[in-house]
């Protein structure tokens, strides 16, 4: 493996580069691939049959493109699919997980709400971590019915996200939660609107910072980061139509390159 390969991402669509923020922040001098499989978003209503073919068609593309180390950069593909891609594949992969462990150790009124898709709530792993982190909490756990489809067509503040966004957080405030685990990549994108609805002393949390750190710590671990500092090439690979990473990435627009591919 080549310390000059670049880091490999993807998600279900455009949601995970909230997590590629973090991670060129921490690590500015990697090459990085970002696959956005925005064709076949979202990931969260499908069969876990489905959710693992897909994530293994993405991880084969990132090989194929000599990634050094994958980034599984979507809530629901990590709890239905990560312990099939590690198995399959000596490449470290770094999988993404709702931070229910520190909003259940720091909750102050022992209740904490959980936004998430269908996929990753219903998923084995996601009760185990639940099961084991929250035995005296009370939590909410709510679908994000529909926050991903509109996330994708870049639509974070019309009338349909707001109506949406209530309908979803109403529960958690009647439960009087006073965290927020965003459960799921492309929810960092709504958290303007969140805190809109959500009280005051709600606390929200997503995992990006936390992925980030650990994929320093693993390249660190086995000596793969990159030591040249020239300027790295930033690359995004999308599947559908390149104007909503566009959008997303728009304070990146100068280094980085937006492409539409089929994967
Ligand atoms: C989805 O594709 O349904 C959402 C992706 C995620 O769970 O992060």
């Amino acid at each position: 493996m080549d310390k000059n390969s670049p880091i490999g991402i993807f998600d279900s669509g455009v949601g995970g580069t909230s997590i590629w923020k973090e991670v060129v922040k921490l690590l500015p001098f990697e090459h990085t691939i970002y696959l956005a499989d925005s064709i076949n978003a979202p990931y969260g209503d499908k069969s876990t049959d489905d959710i693992i073919a897909l994530s293994i068609k993405n991880v084969e593309k990132l090989l194929s493109l000599k990634c050094k180390i994958i980034i599984v950069a979507c809530n629901t593909a990590t709890t239905n699919a990560i312990s099939v891609l590690r198995n399959k594949y000596d490449i470290p992969i770094i999988g993404i997980e709702p931070a229910i462990k520190p909003a259940a150790l720091q909750t102050n009124s022992k209740s904490i709400g959980i936004l998430a898709t269908k996929g990753t709530l219903s998923s084995a792993l996601f009760s185990k971590t639940t099961k084991e982190f929250t035995k005296d909490i009370n939590v909410v756990e709510i679908i994000g019915e529909g926050l991903v489809t509109l996330i994708e067509k870049g639509n974070l503040d019309g009338p349909e996200m707001m109506a949406l966004l209530k309908k979803h957080i109403q529960p958690m405030i009647d439960a009087n939660v006073d965290y927020l685990v965003l459960g799921c990549s492309h929810y960092p994108y709504i958290i303007p609107q969140l805190k809109m609805i959500l009280p005051d002393n709600v606390k929200i949390i997503d995992s990006g910072e936390a992925v980030a750190k650990q994929t320093k710590t693993i390249l660190q671990s086995l000596d793969l980061l990159r030591e040249e500092t020239s300027a790295p090439t930033l690359q995004f690979y999308t599947n559908a139509k390149t104007r909503t990473l566009e959008f997303l990435l728009k304070e990146y627009s100068k280094i980085i390159t937006i492409e539409k591919k089929d994967f």
